[in-house]
């Protein structure tokens, strides 16, 4: 398999005007992608839960332009706000993908983008609103190419990777895996591919509260972050844990060890802080309120005896993760000792959902 399968010739002459509406979910990695190599190969597997609210709500209308040039032609607005700081984020989108869509140059889009959850909230929404534009340029491509159902979800998770390496897994599935390993039949770093195990009960409607510690811009984006793996000492040892953690968690999720999962999961979300510690340059990106939460999540886990844990992405907010059977007990912890935390007392109660979707 390589990225040539992608790349298609038709007329696109029979493309019709119109406009389309997809939504997409949000992701949280479990085990996690950090560093990668050029076209978006990223240097590790990963896999995450699709998230049930979090979600992009993208509108994209696209009509023929009368003249055709070198550019792309594009608006973007978010909540109906003209958004031009937004475009060379897409311009850079449409530039990787143009050999795999063949139309893109000949039309004029009108992107109109919102969120479920607030925009600076300091929660990524380019996995969401990166796929949910893959999904709306591959619904007007189906208009001339007539791909299987499976064909067309490849397709779409692949391009959403070239946009944002995340927002491949936030297409279909519950638990998706991206990057090739061994413990997965047919993952691949091209895209996205659903956990192909049944997960077991324990892990039905699992549940998401993400305490919003930092609603500010993120301190390092995504590329810099990435980069930072290389020549980084401890990368190597890095990308072979992954494989490590990627092949037991696999076991873990269908045999419901919520106990394993507890103790991998949050492993995972310190050693990614822990490799942006100790790069050159070196960041911290906890804030003290980070750490406040995570220590009381571990008293609260030994004092209940039950499987709540956290998990963090590139930034000071907590996810914290934890079975439906425990949501009345841990919602009130969360209520009562972590919204203290949080900017403003913000949070958000999300869970574990099945992807994308039109609208
Ligand atoms: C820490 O997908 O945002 O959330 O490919 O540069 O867009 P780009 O990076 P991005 O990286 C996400 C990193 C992470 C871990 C994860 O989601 O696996």
């Amino acid at each position: 398999m390589n990225s040539e399968q992608f790349k298609t010739t038709y007329s696109t002459d029979h493309i019709k005007n119109g406009k389309v509406t997809y939504q997409s979910p949000s992701n949280i990695a479990l085990v996690k992608y950090w560093g990668k190599k050029e076209h978006q190969i990223p240097e590790n597997p990963s896999i995450s839960f699709t998230l049930n609210h979090c979600k992009t709500i993208t509108t994209m209308v696209y009509e023929k332009r009368k003249t055709i040039d070198e550019n792309f032609s594009f608006d973007i607005y978010l909540d109906e706000e003209k958004k031009d700081d937004f475009k060379p984020k897409i311009e850079t989108f449409f530039k990787r993908i143009e050999t795999y869509v063949p139309f893109l140059k000949e039309f004029h889009f009108t992107i109109h983008t919102k969120n479920t959850f607030p925009h600076s909230s300091g929660i990524a929404s380019s996995a969401s609103g990166l796929s949910a534009l893959a999904s709306c340029l591959m619904h007007i491509e189906a208009q001339v190419l007539n791909l299987k159902v499976d064909e067309r979800l490849e397709k779409t998770s692949f391009l959403a990777r070239l946009g944002s390496g995340s927002a491949c897994r936030s297409l279909e599935g519950e638990l998706v895996v991206w990057g090739q390993t061994e413990a997965i039949p047919n993952s691949t770093d091209l895209f996205g591919v659903k956990f192909p195990f049944k997960a077991h009960e324990n892990f039905k409607n699992y549940q998401d509260t993400i305490l919003l510690v930092d609603k500010g811009e993120k301190q390092v984006s995504s590329t810099v972050g990435h980069n930072l793996m290389f020549g980084h000492d401890f990368a190597e040892a890095r990308f072979k844990q992954a494989h490590k953690n990627l092949a037991e968690i696999t076991n873990i999720l269908q045999n419901g060890d919520l106990k394993s999962f507890v103790e991998l999961v949050e492993s995972e979300a310190l050693t990614l802080h822990a490799m942006m510690m100790t790069s050159r340059p070196y960041f911290i990106l906890m804030k003290p309120n980070t750490l406040e939460i995570i220590n009381k999540i571990w008293a609260f886990r030994q004092k209940t005896a039950t499987n709540v844990c956290f998990t963090l992405d590139a930034g000071a907010n907590v996810h914290v993760l934890y079975p439906e059977s425990e949501k009345a007990i841990v919602l009130e912890f969360i209520k009562n000792e972590l919204v203290a935390y949080c900017q403003n007392g913000h949070y958000i109660c999300d869970q574990i959902g099945i992807g994308a979707s039109i609208v």
